[in-house]
């Protein structure tokens, strides 16, 4: 699904975000990225949607060469994946519904398709019953779960997810989470960037530790830290 073979990225400013990091992740798993801040967990993702290119090395996306994409499958490729972010990015004077239905609409979906989809993604998420609500109506957690749902409308086989407790309450936070470990039920793979302890530690999942740019564990079930 997802492959990365001894990337390097180095930016403009001379900055090595992160160095020779190998990693795969298949079908239907769900990861933790972890590390301090300034480690690299960003830059790793924004090399999968192909927001940056790697200095060196190849990142491989559906067993694609997303640093060799042209400018029209780019396009092609972020539309087969979803992403969340930290703050969310709604549109602000529009509803939820919209927000999902907006998803559709770039892609060109008949429009009678596009609100009952929308409706649908709304409702796997929870938040049928809010779907006409603006989105300063909503809690932190309600946007955040209305931004997964706009992720997920076009059912993609991967789900990156950079920081996105990072601005929610604990219990919001864990809502959150364990809404995003179940999407892989249905076999979507899932990366998510974080520094919430509390919440790697509770559901032991696959962890990746960066430091400094570099891989410095990789476990199946692990915890955010190692105690000694
Ligand atoms: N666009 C950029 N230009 C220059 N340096 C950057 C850029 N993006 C990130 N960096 C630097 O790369 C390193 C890793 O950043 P980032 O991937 O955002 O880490 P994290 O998400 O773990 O906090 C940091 O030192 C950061 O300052
Ligand atoms: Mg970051």
């Amino acid at each position: 699904m997802v492959q990365l073979d001894h990337v390097s990225k180095i930016h403009t400013s001379g900055v090595a975000a992160l160095t020779d990091v190998s990693l795969r992740v298949d079908r239907g798993e769900f990861v933790f990225i972890v590390g301090p801040t300034g480690s690299g967990k960003s830059t790793l993702l924004k090399l999968l949607y192909r927001a940056e290119l790697p200095t060196h090395g190849r990142v491989l996306v559906y067993g694609r060469d997303v640093g060799r994409l042209r400018a029209g499958a780019v396009a092609g490729l972020r539309r087969t994946l979803g992403v969340v972010f930290q703050d969310f990015k709604l549109l602000p004077q529009r509803t939820a519904l919209e927000n999902v239905a907006f998803a559709l609409r770039v892609i060109g979906t008949p429009s009678t398709e596009i609100r009952p989809r929308a409706l649908q993604a709304l409702e796997r998420v929870g938040l049928m019953q809010r779907a006409n609500a603006m989105p300063a109506e909503l809690s932190g957690g309600e946007q955040q779960r209305v931004s997964i749902a706009r992720a997920l409308v076009n059912n993609p086989p991967l789900l990156l997810a950079d920081e996105p407790t990072g601005n929610l309450d604990p219990d919001s936070s864990w809502e959150i989470i364990q809404l995003l470990s179940r999407i892989t039920v249905r076999r979507t793979t899932v990366i998510v960037t974080t520094h919430n302890k509390t919440i790697v530690d509770m559901l032991r999942r696959r962890v990746v530790r960066l430091a400094d740019g570099r891989v410095t564990r990789d476990e199946p079930r692990g915890l955010y830290a190692v105690t000694v």
